[in-house]
């Protein structure tokens, strides 16, 4: 479908929306103020240290991006020469396209419906002798089915590096997304509930994980003082990037880490009065399991089939409301299926949940008029969409 034509200044309700405040600012005019220490500035680290003391992990490590914190979880497990890692073909192409990083073969496995993440049932039929980790992805800060599929990786003796990019301050039965698989990863991009602009962060329990974390980072070196603060030469012991982020991105990410459960909660609110409006027409609301807590960082819903899914999409872009098929099935970019062969019916319930999701508006600071515009607008589609 092509919406090409619409320009994005004439939405009337994007997609999302950063919530900001005078805290924010603050944080980070301390930093530029300070004239010094831009990189590698006692920011870092704090943001970090509170990123563990908030999913209760022992380590994390910030880095660029969320696609960097996953290539460099690969590259500080060894991954790579063929090995075969299990992701979710629903998902953004990153988690696909960083274990192509490390030259190991994605593995596609299918999702369950419950949480529209990887279906552990469906886990083992894939494992190989030549599969060495599982990655699953929290889908839009819901969490995946992880406690089974922890159970499932225990017993294969496999790794488990959970893509939580989208999944910061969500929980299972009360553990923190972040403290439950052997490495997770968080994205700060700009559509995600703690965003920095850009970023992301890697969150363990192995202390020899989190030294390699920082050594990929930062060129392969092993610090112990500030490198811009040390007159002494470093030492280098592998191949590494820079991939650090930087101290005012940090001091943004505290500010917002303070905010987080409140952002949370807004959208928590507004996903609820959503609902309500709009759970009445013929369309499936993605609803967490007891025990699962929800974080909104996407507000999906699910339409009977493709043709009124495509119908529905062009109706609210008409209405200038930003909707989004989030995520068509990676197996089925034609890039990926020239590499690996992948083809259309492989994965039944990632194709079918592909057709008929549509992501609309969700964010923290939306008005009650932005609530009714969106969900007058969709019992408009209903009302008269034979017709349209
Ligand atoms: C599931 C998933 N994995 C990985 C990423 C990559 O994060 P980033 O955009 O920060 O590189 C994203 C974010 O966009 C994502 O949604």
């Amino acid at each position: 479908m092509n919406n090409d034509n619409i320009k994005s200044e004439k939405w009337k309700i994007p997609l999302y929306k950063i919530y900001t405040d005078d805290e924010d600012l603050q944080l980070i005019s301390k930093v530029i103020s300070r004239g010094t220490q831009w990189a590698l500035g006692p920011e870092v680290e704090e943001f970090e240290k509170e990123i563990s003391s908030y999913v209760n992990s022992d380590y994390c490590v910030t880095f660029n991006s969320g696609t960097s914190a996953l290539h460099s979880t690969y590259l500080s497990y060894g991954l790579g020469n063929s090995d075969e890692i299990l992701i979710p073909s629903f998902s953004f192409i990153t988690t696909a396209n960083s274990v192509l990083f490390v030259n190991a073969k994605p593995i596609f496995c299918d999702i369950e419906e419950s949480t529209l993440g990887l279906d552990y049932n469906l886990l083992e039929e894939k494992i190989t002798p030549k599969t060495k980790a599982i990655v699953p992805m929290d889908y839009g800060g819901l969490p995946c089915n992880i406690l089974k599929i922890k159970e499932i990786a225990e017993k294969n003796n496999l790794l488990l590096i959970e893509d939580a990019a989208e999944a910061l301050g969500s929980s299972v039965n009360g553990h923190k997304i972040g403290s439950i698989s052997d490495s997770s990863i968080f994205s700060f991009c700009g559509n995600k509930v703690l965003t920095t602009g850009e970023g992301g962060a890697v969150t363990t329990n192995s202390k020899s994980i989190f030294e390699k974390l920082k050594q990929i980072r930062s060129h392969g070196r092993t610090d112990s003082k500030n490198y811009f603060e040390n007159p002494n030469e470093s030492t280098y012991l592998d191949v590494g990037y820079n991939w650090r982020m930087s101290s005012i991105t940090a001091a943004l990410g505290i500010s917002q880490l303070k905010k987080l459960d409140k952002l949370v909660s807004l959208r928590q609110k507004n996903a609820k009065s959503i609902i309500n409006k709009i759970s009445k027409f013929d369309l499936k609301i993605i609803t967490p399991p007891l025990g699962y807590d929800h974080i909104y960082q996407m507000f999906s819903i699910r339409l009977k089939n493709q043709q009124i899914r495509d119908k529905l999409h062009s109706f609210l872009i008409e209405k200038r409301i930003f909707s989004k098929v989030y995520f068509p099935p990676i197996h089925l970019n034609s890039f990926y299926m020239e590499k690996f062969n992948t083809k259309k019916g492989q994965l039944p319930i990632t194709e079918f949940v592909s057709e008929q999701i549509l992501t609309v508006p969700i964010y923290p600071n939306m008005t009650n008029e932005e609530i009714n515009y969106l969900s007058d607008s969709i019992s408009e589609f209903f009302d008269f969409y034979e017709e349209i």
